[in-house]
């Protein structure tokens, strides 16, 4: 009989990417995980042979009934969709609290949703492979604390590791690098063409900062989640394509268009300065911060990286490419 993974967010960028590598992998189903049953964006899934049920991580019953028999699960939370509800901004107002604080307590609640159903699946559960980030107040000693959509992720991995030894033992973790695509997040965080013709592009840069880990989420998620499948339990993978600094990324785009181009640093006065909200500003600036002074993964001795855990690496998307095959026309 196949054995059943169970994708989390199955119509999203990384669950999309690791649904359509384990269509085609002998000896497995799958069973995606979504919102809405009706959506058209489930069509080609369900024609792919993709089970598709409907949970809500706000919701435990039906994250038990999605996980049911699930010899693998890939479970991830999304920090950036709650700016966008409402809901989140009144609560913030209305308890004195900053919209990312609120949105953090969410993504950890959601989180732990999620190790608590898989924890009700031992009897058929070899893999849990969750997507975490590494905690950033902790491996900076207290120096960066509005990295708040890394540190909920790291909070509900060190309830599954307190509450759940034996979930724990069967668990790998996934640290997403920086998404090459995320230029496309607004204006502040895309190239800027400048009277002369030439290009300002903000990053995450600093005068020897630390390299960031680059990657493709729709094309190499899928990759990172077979290659924690197979290796031992226990195992943390920082998931990039490449692994540069900002400044090496932004030459390498002005190499493949043909633009003269200068880094800006993204820094929390930058995005002030540019009219992004003070939260926003701060957990920018801070993320930015703590990825060029101590590495995206802290500096975390455990984390391996693709080529140590077998991933094929020459899949993985290379940014040279990622430039060459993405629409700049809107900037251009
Ligand atoms: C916190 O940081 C220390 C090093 O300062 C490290 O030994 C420890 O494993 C880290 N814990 C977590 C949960 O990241
Ligand atoms: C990812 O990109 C590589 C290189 O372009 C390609 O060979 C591979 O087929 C892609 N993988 C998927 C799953 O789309």
């Amino acid at each position: 009989m196949s054995k059943l993974l169970v994708v989390i967010g199955v119509t999203g960028t990384q669950g999309g990417s690791v649904a359509r590598l384990y269509q085609t992998e002998p000896g497995w189903r799958i069973r995606g995980i979504t919102r809405h049953l009706s959506k058209p964006s489930n069509a080609p899934l369900r024609e792919a042979g993709i089970e598709l049920v409907a949970a809500d991580l706000d919701d435990p019953l039906s994250l038990d009934q999605a996980f049911k028999d699930a010899n693998a699960i890939y479970a991830l939370t999304d920090f950036w969709q709650f700016l966008q509800i409402p809901a989140i901004h009144e609560e913030a107002a209305k308890t004195g609290r900053k919209p990312n604080q609120v949105a953090m307590d969410r993504e950890i609640q959601q989180g732990r949703n999620i190790v608590d159903a898989a924890a009700k699946q031992l009897r058929t559960l070899d893999r849990l492979v969750l997507s975490t980030l590494s905690d950033s107040e902790n491996w900076s000693q207290g120096a960066i604390t509005w990295n708040l959509h890394f540190d909920g992720k790291a909070r509900y991995t060190d309830y599954l590791k307190a509450t759940y030894p034996d979930l724990a033992s069967r668990t790998s973790y996934l640290q997403m690098g920086s998404y090459l695509n995320n230029w496309r997040m607004g204006p502040l965080f895309a190239p800027q063409k400048q009277h002369d013709g030439s290009f300002i592009f903000p990053a995450m840069a600093v005068p020897n900062g630390k390299a960031i880990p680059y990657v493709d989420p729709p094309n190499d998620t899928g990759y990172f989640v077979k290659a924690l499948i197979s290796a031992p339990a226990g195992t943390t993978l920082l998931g990039y394509g490449e692994l540069m600094t900002a400044e090496q990324f932004v030459a390498a785009w002005g190499l493949v268009l043909g633009k003269e181009v200068c880094v800006q640093s993204l820094t929390e006065e930058v995005a002030l300065a540019a009219g992004m909200p003070a939260f926003m500003a701060q957990e920018i600036g801070e993320s930015g911060e703590y990825a060029t002074t101590y590495g995206w993964d802290g500096g975390d001795p455990e984390v391996k990286h693709p080529a140590d855990v077998g991933v094929d690496v020459g899949k993985l998307t290379k940014v040279e490419d990622f430039v060459k095959h993405e629409d700049w026309s809107s900037v251009l």
